[in-house]
């Protein structure tokens, strides 16, 4: 995280005797990254964090299971549509995996019901709501998120989601392998939002806190590299008094993400809100398009030769996409080495427009993604041949 923080009652010192009402020690907690040479927070809990009373299996990674990641070929472009899955369930063990490698998974929800508590181990979490209202609780405190917000989730946070409201929470699931962060290009040499990025400081939601629950022999869900497994703690793991440092989980929304236009087209990296493990996300969100009297205000055909493009296509109309069968809630994959653009008839309908209302989410990967076993229930297998002028009618 770029900034930092402090959340309730801390000592005046680390690592010195902070004591709780009763007299007794807080616990404290460092959780930090890469060898503790990088972002970190200090914790104080009532109870022991490492306090395990049981361990069991839990299931089988989705993604690891026979039917789960399977290669993209014959390479093609696809389209998915996740809002024809199955709704329902909570936000966490009722993802659907559509597309993923060994750097990111991604995923989709329709969540109503609460979430076990829950800690990826394996990296860092971004849930993007597409729909519906959420609250996110972990051992930091909490966040209230709504469509539109990114959710950023350290890995090893423990937390849990509750869909608040009518409806599911729709939402889309990064699962990095890594760490999630704005882009060490926007950033200066300490780690502040520089003036020519799209986003700062202020645009982020901290948690509010503390979050203090009591309970014994309390079941986190852990997902690590060899599987789910489920741990049984003695106390509650939202004890925690206050906590400073680094390294928490935030949201930002995504209007707050201010674009940057010119009087011609723009290439995507403009577009870019973070980076992860060999992928990088970026954010269309609603904007002028371009000024030039003779500007084509859609992108030109390309060919991406280094990386897969996924766009999850959130809110508004796609124009580049009329024709395409491509609509509100779509993910479409663009494979590295698939030339794709403009649908035939958009470019002459786009000439002269002024703005676009559109919202969408990009995730360009460095390694070919593969598919997950819920794509084949909701593709539109007709979408490779989509540009031809016969199966439009243009
Ligand atoms: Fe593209």
């Amino acid at each position: 995280m770029p900034y930092f923080t402090s959340v309730g009652d801390v000592p005046r010192k680390r690592h010195t005797r902070f004591r709780q009402p009763d007299g007794s020690l807080y616990r404290e907690e460092l959780i930090g990254e890469e060898g503790f040479v990088a972002d970190s927070s200090l914790l104080y809990h009532r109870g022991i964090p490492s306090e395990v009373v049981a361990v069991a299996p839990g299931e089988a990674v989705p993604e690891a299971a026979p039917g789960g990641l399977r290669p993209n070929h014959p390479m093609r472009a696809r389209h998915l549509r996740p809002h024809e899955l199955a709704s329902g369930g909570d936000l966490v063990t009722s993802r659907h995996i559509l597309l993923g490698n060994d750097d990111v998974l991604i995923g989709y929800a329709a969540a109503d019901a609460p979430s076990p508590l829950y800690r990826n181990a394996v990296g860092d979490e971004l849930v993007y709501i597409e729909s519906g209202a959420a609250r996110f609780e972990s051992v930091f405190g909490w966040l209230e998120a709504d469509a539109g917000d990114y959710v950023i989730v350290p890995a090893s946070t423990t937390h849990r989601w509750i869909p608040l409201g009518e409806g599911p929470v729709r939402a889309l699931v990064i699962e990095a392998a890594g760490h999630v962060r704005p882009p060490r290009r926007y950033l200066s040499a300490h780690g502040q939002f520089l003036e020519n990025s799209p986003y700062c400081e202020l645009d982020l939601r901290l948690p509010r806190g503390p979050l203090l629950d009591e309970g014994e022999n309390v079941d986190v869900l852990m997902k690590t590299r060899a599987g789910f497994a489920r741990y049984t703690m003695a106390t509650h793991p939202f004890d925690v008094a206050g906590w400073f440092g680094c390294l928490y989980p935030y949201a930002f929304n995504v209007h707050d993400f201010e674009p940057v236009t010119g009087s011609l087209h723009r290439p995507p990296p403009v577009h870019q809100t973070f980076e992860g493990p060999n992928f990088v996300v970026c954010s269309f969100v609603p904007r002028l398009f371009d000024y030039h009297p003779e500007a084509v205000p859609v992108p030109p055909w390309h060919a991406n030769v280094d990386s897969d493009e996924v766009l999850f296509y959130a809110q508004g109309d796609f124009m580049s996409r009329a024709g395409s069968g491509i609509g509100q809630g779509s993910l479409s994959l663009h494979p590295a080495g698939f030339v794709h653009g403009p649908h035939p008839g958009s470019v002459e309908a786009a000439l002269g427009a002024l703005r676009t209302e559109e919202v969408a989410v990009m995730i360009d990967t460095f390694r070919p993604l593969n598919l997950g076993a819920a794509a084949t229930p909701c593709e539109d297998d007709s979408y490779t041949l989509s540009w031809h002028r016969a199966a439009t009618g243009a």
